[in-house]
């Protein structure tokens, strides 16, 4: 149960306006009336598929189950605040996103970059690369006495991760013996698969466990990230309040009551109808930089799929193509507005930015600059969003909005959920299963292969016969 009040869920709810999408606004290249009409059958089976799979989609429980966790979780963010100022994450994918773009949403932006005196927290690494030039860097940077690592993988044995793992667990052990080992790595896995939960027990590690039927996209609402949040020092309580006030808002049969539904059908219907195979997100707010990379991870690796659920072949995805307001207006905005109509812009606005800034009067006899004087940043930066969603409608592209009252842990919450329900959503709508990602495990195992894992034989064999490319092509 909640203790966020009636009153302060509604006045944070995040609002969304999907207005531009339609026909009507934006012209032919819009959806009609008659297109979601013809649709309605479908978002009642996907209502349907999505309600009745509840139990196994236990990512729908987090708001409510995680809240048994927290006083872990508390306790190892209080361990690591106390004892460390470097937090770094060993993960990838889902096990990293979710930390960086929760990490920039609550926290100072230059975080890393304060004064440990302003700092209230940890400086966070995210390593969710095997660039050797990036461990390296990171080993420049960090004071390992002063420092906690957190390693996260669901299946316990990716190779990135525990190759990660295996040289910080070497140089741990070398510097503080096995017994020190506890005081510097915090492990975040399954409670039975791969090799990282039985490395966690053998070291007596502070584990979290990553929910049954909680896949690594889905996975920010549980310790995979919120102990990173709490280190943050982020109200992880409000994050999940925020997550189960938005469960409900989308919890509604009916489609136009039910905005995670709305905006999954409004997006199949551009994507099958109008050939929008490309979704853009752009958040008018550098704290919501990172849920980009986010959002495009979900989107694109839930719902890029070769067969439907009865294994015939549909090749569907809409790439995510991540961008920045206002930044990109000054890059990317040319093709949104005067190129073709392959794509859905999704901006996401904020009312109240955490600081205001104004524009002092320097130059007042240069009128083509003191126009600006007087004005703020938070008017210039509405301005130019106001405007790019007029332009872009004008020239013709569907587009939609999506507004937070403001960032805080409650708004932010509401809106990682957002998106992994029109996501769930969505894969309904399409009959494919948007909890897998065959297509990743085939790179997964093709590594291994190379590798020399054990039981990877038969996949290096078939490595090894690829047929050469064409010496001609290769300059
Ligand atoms: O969403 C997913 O399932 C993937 O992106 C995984 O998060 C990623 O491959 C890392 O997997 P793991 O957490 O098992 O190391």
């Amino acid at each position: 149960m909640s203790v966020f009040s009636k009153e302060y869920c509604e006045k944070m709810r995040v609002r969304i306006d999907c207005g531009n999408m339609l026909a009507e606004a934006v012209g032919k290249h819009g959806i009609t009336a008659e297109e979601i009409s013809e649709m309605l059958p479908r978002a009642e089976g996907a209502f349907a598929g999505v309600e009745k799979k509840h139990g196994e989609m236990r990512w729908r429980l987090l708001p409510e189950t995680q809240l048994e966790i927290l006083p872990a979780v508390e306790e190892a963010a209080e361990f690591v605040r106390s004892k460390a100022d470097n937090f770094v994450i060993l993960g990838i994918g889902g096990s990293a996103l979710g930390p960086i773009a929760v990490h920039r949403a609550l926290n100072h932006l230059y975080h890393n970059d304060l004064p440990s005196e302003k700092r209230k927290s940890p400086r966070l690494f995210v390593e969710d690369n095997v660039d050797p030039e990036r461990m390296a860097a990171l080993l420049d940077v960090i004071d390992t006495d002063r420092t906690v690592f957190n390693v996260i993988t669901k299946s316990g044995s990716t190779s990135e991760t525990m190759a990660q793992l295996l040289i910080i667990t070497r140089m741990l052990i070398d510097r503080y013996g096995e017994e020190g080992l506890r005081d510097h790595l915090i492990a975040t896995t399954d409670k039975q698969k791969g090799n990282l939960i039985g490395i966690a027990k053998k070291y007596n590690l502070r584990t979290f466990i990553i929910p049954d039927g909680v896949g690594g996209r889905f996975s920010e609402l549980c310790p995979v990230g919120l102990v990173a949040a709490a280190v943050g020092g982020a109200d992880v309580r409000a994050l999940l309040a925020g997550a189960g006030y938005m469960d409900e808002l989308c919890s509604n049969a009916d489609v136009k009551r039910n905005p995670g539904l709305m905006l999954a059908l409004l997006e199949i219907i551009a994507a099958e109808k109008h050939g929008a195979n490309i979704g853009v997100l752009m958040p008018y707010a550098d704290s919501l930089k990172f849920m980009a990379d986010w959002y495009a991870q979900l989107w694109a690796e839930s719902l890029g799929k070769k067969l439907v659920k009865d294994g015939k072949v549909l090749r569907f995805g809409q790439t995510p193509v991540k961008s920045l307001g206002v930044t990109d207006q000054h890059s990317q905005v040319q093709l949104y507005t005067e190129g073709p109509f392959d794509k859905v812009i999704t901006f996401i606005g904020v009312d109240k930015y955490r600081s205001e800034v104004t524009i002092p009067h320097s130059f007042d006899d240069i009128a083509d600059v003191a126009f600006l004087s007087g004005h703020s940043f938070n008017e210039l930066i509405k301005s130019e969003q106001m405007a790019t969603e007029y332009a872009v409608t004008r020239s013709g592209h569907m587009n939609k909005t999506i507004t937070l009252p403001v960032v805080n842990p409650f708004t932010i919450g509401e809106l990682l959920y957002f998106f992994e329900i029109q996501t769930a959503y969505a894969g309904e709508l399409l009959n494919i299963n948007a909890f897998d990602q065959p297509g990743v495990e085939e790179g997964k195992n093709a590594t291994y292969a190379m590798l020399g894992k054990h039981g990877y034989d038969e996949k290096r064999r078939e490595l090894d016969s690829a047929k050469p490319k064409k010496a001609e092509y290769i300059f």
